[in-house]
């Protein structure tokens, strides 16, 4: 079955086309497991893995999110260590069950005994609990979670957990199609009446055979993940890591994508605490008080003087992230072996229709703090990403602007 593995990937390199991968399954094993916004599909971390990576023994992604390129290193049987850090600790949890291998038969009948289950010993008491689930959903979905956490096993109750995270997405009084939280409509709301006992189980199931495709091909790769912010000293040697598969965020949360808002209701169910301004740790949180660039990248430089002359609050929002990302820059810097390669999966915005060449900046940006190549770009058209695509950077009401449709993929290697 291992065998099978290096053979599909063989084969879908022999079937390269482009980076687009528009008919690809990008569900299969693990990776269908739980939802995340911006989620990379496995196809580019398994290419990026299969191009740059022949001789990584190491692998990293500092903002590992839900576990795309740790699923696929740990497929790997080359790779012995892979290294994932994400602020949030759902994109930890999720990570860790998707490439944690699991006993099928175990994972059923504990789903029958969870199933049976009638009572439950409390509900959280978090802020606007009832603004965002109905009375009868909080009941079943505090019996779950009873049963779950009776599960003595750690790796199995999380492979529940996930599950159970996911439901609660699922039964919530928000809009399920959006990443950020808004509550459902009035009339759309007062017909909702979620089945939360078998949402549960539909998601359980499809999660069990994920698992079960996943354990047949898992191989010894270490994985080591950490709730760890990546601007911080990273738990890892020096020049130890011979290649970086990531997808960085391309802006704060606020104005890109809401990774904590995402998480919240999930989080508190789980009982996490300091869950309401997660999206304000993450990079680019928090507004700099200066407008001056320090960073040595002439594009960033360029980008920010413009936003600036039409608003200075933008632009001290965009250079904030960036500030946050340079401080990134300087651990992933210190870890990188030498001929190692650093691969970014990234989108290019928007900002008071100022397009920001993230690709163009990040690599800057890298050969400012240590001696990179540039190899290449591969560029990516997005088909189907949810994510915004249109939003109105200007703020004016109505306007729409197309803020990404294409991926670009760049490759620099360490000297
Ligand atoms: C584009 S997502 C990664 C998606 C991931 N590739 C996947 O397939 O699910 C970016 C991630 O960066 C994380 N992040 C943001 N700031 C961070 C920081 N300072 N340190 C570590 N992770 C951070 C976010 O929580 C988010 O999960």
């Amino acid at each position: 079955m291992k065998l099978h593995y290096i053979t599909m990937i063989q084969k879908e390199q022999e079937a390269f086309i482009n980076w687009d991968f528009k008919e690809a399954d990008t569900k299969e094993f693990t990776h269908g497991l739980h939802t995340y916004p911006a989620m990379m599909i496995p196809q580019i971390a398994r290419r990026l893995i299969y191009l740059y990576g022949k001789e990584a023994k190491t692998l990293l992604d500092p903002f590992c999110g839900s576990g795309t390129s740790i699923v696929e290193a740990s497929l790997i049987p080359k790779i012995k260590e892979a290294y994932g850090f994400d602020l949030n600790p759902l994109a930890v949890l999720i990570s860790k069950v998707k490439s944690t291998p699991l006993n099928v038969e175990d994972l059923e009948i504990r789903l029958k005994d969870i199933l049976k289950s009638k009572e439950h010993n409390g509900v959280p008491k978090f802020k606007n609990i009832e603004f965002w689930f109905k009375p009868t959903v909080i009941e079943k979905l505090a019996t779950i979670k009873t049963a779950i956490n009776k599960i003595e096993n750690k790796d199995i109750r999380d492979f529940f957990l996930i599950a159970f995270s996911e439901t609660v997405r699922n039964v919530s009084n928000t809009r399920n199609s959006e990443f950020k939280l808004y509550r459902m409509e009035k009339d759309k709301l007062e017909k909702y009446n979620p089945d939360v006992f078998k949402e549960f189980e539909k998601i359980t199931l499809k999660n069990i055979r994920g698992m079960e495709e996943y354990s047949k091909v898992r191989t010894e790769t270490d994985i080591r993940l950490h709730n760890l912010s990546s601007m911080n000293d990273l738990p890892i040697r020096a020049e130890s890591i011979d290649i970086i598969v990531t997808s960085p965020p391309y802006g704060d949360s606020k104005t890109t994508v809401a990774y904590g808002q995402f998480s919240r209701l999930a989080l508190q169910w789980l009982d996490y605490e300091d869950v309401a301004d997660l999206d304000n740790k993450l990079l680019g949180g928090k507004a700099t008080k200066e407008l001056e660039v320090k960073i040595n990248s002439p594009t960033l430089k360029e980008i920010i003087k413009k936003i600036g002359e039409i608003d200075k609050k933008r632009a001290k929002e965009v250079l904030s992230f960036y500030e946050d990302f340079d401080k990134c820059v300087i651990q992933l810097d210190r870890v990188m072996a030498k001929k190692g390669y650093v691969c970014f999966v990234v989108g290019n915005r928007t900002v008071k229709g100022i397009n920001i060449p993230t690709d163009k900046i990040m690599t800057e940006m890298f050969k400012a703090r240590g001696k990179y190549d540039y190899i290449t770009t591969h560029l990516r058209a997005i088909p189907n990403k949810r994510m915004p695509s249109l939003n109105s950077p200007s703020n004016k009401v109505g306007e729409k602007v197309t803020t990404m449709c294409n991926e670009f993929i760049f490759v620099l290697q360490k000297l």
